[in-house]
């Protein structure tokens, strides 16, 4: 038995709660949500080459690419690739070719944006012919030309559209030119479409789902992405705004090399797309492979650093850095509630985190004093605005914790669950897992007066081989398409049906994987009674609502189940689980409800 006082509050519940957490890992966002389609665009080379590219010989041509270190289009990009072309006519030009990120989509009737920068040796070597390849037949499926090159660094701008032919990403596109001579390319870009038209914008189809989400804030820009490995390798903020060709790009903790296309600014233009609030990790002197910087002067220019970044986000064309965001084009100030401190401190041997926080904490409430600051592991030196707390779990690790927070002191910090996982299933988590989180979520929820916000982690993998790099996360994706895990239907329920009030509520009987929680809607009365049955049996129910004796007969019902734990959704079966409405028509004050095996079901009640 259920038993719901819904005119007994027992807390209001965070508005914030749910929300998503973000980091350049398993190509998020090269190779995911930034929507730029060509790879490594700036030639960056390491000990394998200049990943992506590739020599074009067409018949008799001839021709050698090289990164040439002294010459590029900025101080950000002072090298590029030198095309040098011996031999080639206008039938059998020599190029450059880019793979994209497994593949280039090609959508029909679909016009693409491309800009290049690029010198020439002499005029005479151009145009530069650019051609959408298909890999399967070399067919070339759109084209277009770039004429007179200069002989000056100098960007140029093109389109290519698509026909009406089939979807396909099994593409290449090449730059190549019909006469001898030597071409140096830089920042090679291509766009499809973008999400509210944005330009340098996102994929149209993550952002969807994750506005389906309905997140409330978005926390970035990690993870281990904000320490890197090494302090050189930190996520240096003022390194990813301004025009891209003014962005040097930076090695990450993720093995690989990130374009810094989506910098601070597209971060926060995402959060104004999707209507969530920033959570803003600023970086605290700390990397990955126990490398810190000690509290003090050494740690001055971070502080100072950090304080930069907020003003950056949040002042007028009057500040130093809020001018700065006013020229990088978007007047407005953005509002910013939260600043977390760094990133899972606890990694730190040193025990250097205490005095880090405290340092950074005294500056920042100084200029800002309304933020709330969060820290990354407990600290003994200030009493901290809020705590984040991170989970990678399995099902039953959840199920048997869902009580974690029923006894916390309501004194303390408050609570950020900035990560939490059930870690079953791969490249995204099954429906065993999705149980877990529900069940997980029914305890957050509960407690939603501490637990100010919390967020799924990771929530993009690109699913092609070589893209992922941590097992279990949300939403899938190729270069054509997407899907959401059976756990991503979990949290797209959870963050729909959320009231503002939690009533006292209580339970008797077997609750053997049984979780619940309840939250009410004050202004409409709606009540949200969420269940989990992670059993693989009909759980019978009876649930009591005192307090509320106009309770409507009609009720909606939102299922999410699955015959099997191990049953999930793929890139190839996307939507094998996802949540189906129906109508319970004997919903009361008092009504008994059975719960089918492995389900997860919200029932909203309507008050007349
Ligand atoms: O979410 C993946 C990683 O897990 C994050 O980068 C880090 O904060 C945590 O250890």
């Amino acid at each position: 038995t259920l038993n719901v006082h819904v005119q007994q509050v027992k807390a209001k519940s965070s508005p914030t709660l749910y929300g998503l957490m973000t980091e350049e890992i398993n190509y998020s966002y090269d190779g995911g949500l930034y929507a730029e389609l060509i790879r490594n665009r700036t030639f960056f080379g390491d000990r394998h080459g200049v990943p992506s590219w590739r020599l074009v010989e067409r018949g008799e041509s001839k021709a050698e690419m090289v990164v040439d270190k002294t010459t590029g289009p900025s101080q950000a990009l002072p090298y590029s690739m030198k095309l040098t072309i011996e031999k080639a006519t206008a039938n059998d030009p020599a190029g450059i070719s880019n793979q994209g990120y497994w593949g280039i989509p090609l959508r029909p009737r679909t016009t693409y944006k491309g800009s290049f920068y690029a010198k020439a040796s002499d005029t005479a070597v151009g145009p530069v012919r650019v051609d959408l390849v298909s890999d399967e037949t070399g067919a070339v499926l759109t084209h277009t030309q770039v004429t007179a090159l200069s002989s000056d660094w100098k960007k140029y701008d093109f389109t290519l559209t698509a026909n009406a032919q089939a979807p396909s990403s099994s593409n290449h596109l090449v730059f190549s030119a019909g006469n001898p001579g030597t071409i140096w390319f830089s920042l090679i870009s291509l766009f499809p479409p973008t999400y509210h038209d944005r330009e340098n914008g996102n994929r149209i189809d993550l952002m969807e789902k994750m506005a389906a989400m309905k997140p409330s804030f978005l926390r970035f820009p990690g993870g281990n992405y904000l320490e890197g490995d090494h302090i050189p390798e930190r996520y240096e903020w003022k390194k990813t705004i301004g025009p891209l060709v003014d962005r040097p790009t930076h090695p990450s903790p993720w093995r690989y090399h990130s374009s810094d296309g989506l910098g601070l600014l597209e971060f926060l233009e995402w959060c104004e797309d999707l209507q969530m609030q920033p959570v803003l990790a600023v970086y605290a002197g700390y990397s990955m492979q126990q490398e810190f910087v000690k509290p003090g002067a050494d740690l001055d220019p971070y502080v100072a650093d950090a304080l930069d970044e907020i003003e950056y986000v949040t002042g007028d064309a009057s500040t130093k850095w809020g001018a700065e965001r006013v020229k990088d084009g978007h007047p407005a100030p953005f509002a910013l509630n939260y600043v977390e401190i760094g990133n899972e401190d606890f990694f730190d041997k040193s025990g250097s985190y205490d005095g880090r926080y405290a340092q950074f904490y005294k500056a920042i409430k100084a200029k800002y004093p309304n933020l709330q600051l969060i820290a990354t592991t407990p600290v003994k030196e200030i009493k901290p605005d809020v705590i984040d707390d991170h989970y990678y779990r399995n099902a039953q690790q959840f199920y048997d914790d869902v009580h974690h927070y029923d006894k916390t002191d309501r004194n303390g910090p408050k609570i950020f669950v900035g990560e939490w996982a059930t870690r079953e299933g791969s490249p995204t988590p099954d429906f065993g897992a999705a149980l877990g989180d529900a069940a997980w979520m029914t305890g957050m929820e509960r407690n939603s007066d501490i637990i100010v916000m919390a967020s799924y982690a990771p929530l993009l993998v690109n699913v092609n081989p070589g893209g992922m790099q941590w097992e279990s996360d949300l939403i899938g994706y190729d270069a054509l398409s997407s899907y959401g895990s059976p756990s991503y239907y979990a949290q797209v329920l959870f963050g729909e049906y959320h009231g503002d009030e939690i009533p006292e509520t209580s339970t008797t009987g077997d609750d053997l994987r049984f979780f619940y929680s309840v939250t009410r809607k004050s202004d409409t009365g709606e009540i949200f009674i969420k269940l989990v049955n992670a059993t693989s049996d009909i759980k019978p129910v009876s649930i009591a609502l005192d307090g509320a004796p106009d309770v409507k007969n009609i009720a909606k019902v939102v299922t999410l189940r699955a015959g099997t734990l191990a049953a999930t959704n793929s890139i190839r079966q996307p939507t094998t689980i996802v949540p189906i409405e129906s109508r319970f028509e004997r919903a009361a004050s008092e009504f008994t409800y059975e719960l089918p095996p492995y389900s997860i079901q919200v029932i909203r009640l309507e008050t007349k």
